[in-house]
């Protein structure tokens, strides 16, 4: 049944809104702009220019609003994720970039800009979809950037970004506590946004708690037992001077910069995030 753009955009938004989904109006304009591939921009000028919607498109569209009601995340849904000028690429298996992540790529794009070497390297552990790596060598493109990931299934999204952005980024797969050793004492910025969950706090959003790989969330019962890890393996890695910059949870920086101070960085400081929580703690090798 033929619909119009508004009737289709007002009837999604009621379903995602009975499904707890917390932005049902930007969302469902979202999905319709997927449907019909054009901007959501777009959409809300069809919408109050009495746009319809065909048959088969809005059998698709209906089909991805239950989906989302049944709250897998829009990522999924759409494939795409926006991480800082980057459109990533993901699904099942792999954790999906977080606006807030874009804030600590930031501090490691600005610390690796900053060194006076011709082609400087960092790297990104725990890299899922690639977003810290690839936002590294594409908006510092002199430099040199490693990612490492645990997870097979995580990387066949990191290849498939690394391909789409055509940027010079070298994919490891293997565990960020021993990986790389080739490169000890050579690398000016190691950035990480590792798993910082404690175990037994399971997250109260469905799309975190059930899209989100495990291995992507859980850190050990304190949460910090991949910070102690690649404390100890980005001190090896980096040269004297250079950068450690580790995504964290809010409530974290404390613990962070003191563990940091006890394995002897020099500077452990703690960053806000847009909305003025302590998202990130960077250190001096
Ligand atoms: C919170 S996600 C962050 C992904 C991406 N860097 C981002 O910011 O969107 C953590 C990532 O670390 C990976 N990971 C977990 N343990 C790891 C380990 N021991 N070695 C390497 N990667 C690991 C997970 O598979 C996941 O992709």
């Amino acid at each position: 049944m033929t619909r119009s753009i508004a009737d289709a955009l007002d009837e999604g938004r009621r379903i995602l809104v009975a499904g707890g989904v917390p932005d049902p109006a930007v969302d469902v304009e979202l999905l319709l702009a997927h449907v019909l591939d054009i901007g959501r921009g777009e959409v809300a000028v069809k919408a109050i220019t009495g746009g319809v919607l065909d048959d088969s498109l809005g059998v698709h569209f209906d089909e991805l609003v239950a989906r989302r009601a049944e709250r897998e995340p829009l990522q999924h849904l759409t494939g795409l994720a926006p991480f800082r000028s980057l459109e990533l690429h993901v699904g099942p298996g792999v954790f999906v970039p977080r606006p807030e992540t874009e804030g600590v790529a930031q501090i490691a794009i600005d610390a690796l800009d900053a060194r006076a070497d011709e082609s400087p390297i960092a790297v990104d552990l725990g890299t899922g979809s690639g977003a810290l790596a690839l936002a590294l060598a594409t908006e510092v493109p002199r430099s040199r950037v490693y990612a490492v990931e645990l997870s097979p299934e995580a990387a066949v999204w990191t290849r498939r970004n690394i391909e789409s952005t055509g940027a010079h980024v070298t994919l490891v797969i293997g565990d960020m506590t021993d990986a790389l050793s080739e490169l000890d004492g050579t690398v000016s910025v190691v950035v990480s946004n590792p798993p910082y969950i404690p175990t037994g706090m399971i997250p109260r959003d469905p799309e975190v708690r059930l899209f989100d790989p495990a291995l992507a969330l859980y850190g050990g019962e304190g949460g910090l037992d991949l910070v102690r890890a690649l404390s100890h393996r980005a001190l090896a890695l980096l040269v004297p001077g250079g950068t450690l910059v580790i995504e964290h949870g809010e409530e974290q920086g404390a613990a962070i910069r003191e563990l940091l101070a006890h394995d002897g960085w020099r500077g452990p400081a703690t960053h806000e995030d847009l909305t003025r929580r302590d998202r990130a703690t960077t250190a001096t090798r």
